[in-house]
């Protein structure tokens, strides 16, 4: 008994002594009251709300402890460049391979990030673009409109607007960009469930059913996933195809190629459909909004000529649309929510926007939340919490783009996409796609709330850093198809 006592003393001992404390130059140092943990609960409960609050107790720059680890998190919009910029003394590989392992099951460890990243951009941009947007609204209107013309027009339906958004996108961004069309159903219905694990499963805390219900859904995804052409040679090659190529030539054996797919399959789809439940959430509990943007779009004169005829030619891309755009930023300020996180490789010392200069120490994070700020920022953006449909609009309707704090403009004012080496390459593919989808949706379908006195569901706290966040709960909505396309 004496002994143990002897023990633990020691160890306190040691403990005392070798526990980090804040050096000369050093951003503020916050460790929590729980050995090692620090604060890592309140980080994975609500990282936002957590994260505010240190803000709060320390300014822009300070460094906590996550579970054994310490990341300094930086919040002042001024200052990310010196983040963002720095691809000597940060590093993501190592953060992202480890989070790909926990979360995937996947090892790549013979492919390059940069001829990843390459390879992206040349299947999301460019030339690339315009096939997968025609290809993109072909099957939004074939689900969305057939589903609907076998039943009586006038005959409303109910669903969840989170169910009904998420749904749809997926199946026709699956469509778009897979291989097995007959699945896409059976393929959402597990992806749903491998994502409502996702947070859990990135931070070691499934319970045991969980983990059984993921290791499921994951076995599932990967059956689903591979497609029956595998051995045979096409002769035109899909999205899909292609990046399987990619991955023989980088090396990647079968097995990781499978698992790969899913990855791929959660970075390209896990997005648009939360993105465009916010949105068409927004309008539906702001009527000034809804009619702004249902206003703008009457005034697009090709109504007539319904996409459903023109496929490859859009009303949306020959005509601005600035109030709808600002509906869209306005939206992913308030519910998009990345962390940018960055290993130090070697000892750093970070210059802030105001000249105050601070020392990083190598094997330490780095971690941006742009949701906290700039984003929620009070001094950048008056009353943050409140949807604003025209925030990000000049009075003479052209894209306000000029924000400032403290009297001095600020380059990072909503930062939805990310920034810097691995922001978002399929941003232009996302924007056009849920324009297109809200678009055909208004125009399309008679939409409303089953209570017109609901309100939008909060946000599921856990999803801070994920994306797009989700809401806890759904809001009903009913549905039919218009009887004439000029009903809006
Ligand atoms: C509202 C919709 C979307 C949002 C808000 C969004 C946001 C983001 C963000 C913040 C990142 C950076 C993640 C990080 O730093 O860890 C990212 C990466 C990425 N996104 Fe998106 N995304 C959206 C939709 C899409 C779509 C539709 C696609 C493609 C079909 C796509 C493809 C990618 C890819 C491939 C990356 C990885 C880039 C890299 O690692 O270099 N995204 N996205």
């Amino acid at each position: 008994m004496l002994w143990t006592v002897f023990l633990l003393i020691g160890l306190l001992i040691l403990v005392l002594i070798y526990s980090r404390r804040r050096q000369e130059n050093e951003p503020p140092l916050d460790k929590g009251l729980i050995p090692w943990l620090g604060h890592a609960l309140e980080f994975g409960k609500d990282a936002a709300k957590f994260l505010a609050r240190m803000k709060d107790k320390h300014g822009d720059i300070f460094t906590v402890r996550v579970a054994g680890v310490y990341v300094t998190v930086l919040l002042d919009p001024n200052s990310l460049d010196a983040v963002l910029h720095d691809t000597i003394s940060l590093d993501f590989t190592r953060i992202r391979n480890q989070l790909i392992k926990r979360i995937f099951s996947l090892q790549l460890p013979s492919v390059q990030t940069s001829s990843e990243r390459k390879w992206m951009e040349q299947h999301f941009q460019g030339s690339s673009l315009f096939k997968l947007n025609s290809a993109m609204s072909v099957h939004l209107q074939k689900l969305l409109l057939t589903n609907h013309n076998s039943c009586n027009l006038s005959e409303w339906r109910e669903d969840g607007l989170f169910s009904l958004c998420y749904s749809l996108l997926f199946r026709a961004g699956y469509l778009t960009l897979f291989e097995t069309p007959d699945n896409a159903a059976a393929t959402y219905k597990e992806f749903r469930k491998f994502d409502d694990l996702l947070t859990k499963l990135a931070r070691c805390t499934l319970k045991r059913e969980e983990s059984k219900t993921a290791s499921s859904a994951q076995e599932q995804l990967w059956k689903l996933l591979s497609p029956q052409w595998l051995s045979r040679q096409s002769e035109s090659m899909s999205w899909q195809q292609s990046y399987l190529h990619f991955l023989q030539n980088e090396g990647v054996d079968a097995k990781m190629q499978k698992r790969a797919l899913l990855l791929q399959l959660w970075t390209t789809q896990c997005n648009a459909g939360p993105a465009a439940f916010w949105l068409l959430g927004f309008l539906l509990t702001h009527p000034e909004a809804m009619k702004a943007v249902k206003s703008e779009m009457r005034g697009l004169s090709i109504l007539q000529d319904t996409p459903l005829q023109h496929p490859h030619i859009h009303p949306l891309d020959t005509h601005s649309t600035p109030v709808f755009d600002s509906v869209l930023s306005e939206t992913l300020r308030l519910t998009a929510a990345v962390m940018i996180n960055r290993e130090v490789v070697q000892e750093k010392t970070l210059r802030m926007a105001n000249g105050q200069e601070y020392r990083l120490r190598r094997g330490d994070r780095v971690c941006l939340f742009p949701f906290l700020s700039p984003q929620m920022d009070p001094q950048i953006h008056q009353e943050p919490q409140i949807f604003k449909y025209d925030r990000f609009l000049n009075k003479d309707m052209t894209v306000k783009d000029e924000f400032h704090k403290h009297g001095k403009r600020v380059k990072y004012y909503t930062m939805p996409w990310g920034a810097g080496r691995n922001m978002c390459v399929g941003k232009e593919f996302a924007v056009t796609t849920i324009k297109r989808f809200v678009f055909l949706l208004l125009t399309h379908l008679d939409l409303e709330m089953c209570d017109p006195e609901a309100k939008l569901p909060s946000v599921n706290p856990s999803r801070y850093g994920f994306g797009m966040l989700h809401p806890d709960g759904d809001l009903q909505v009913r549905y039919r198809l218009k009887r004439m396309l000029h009903e809006m």
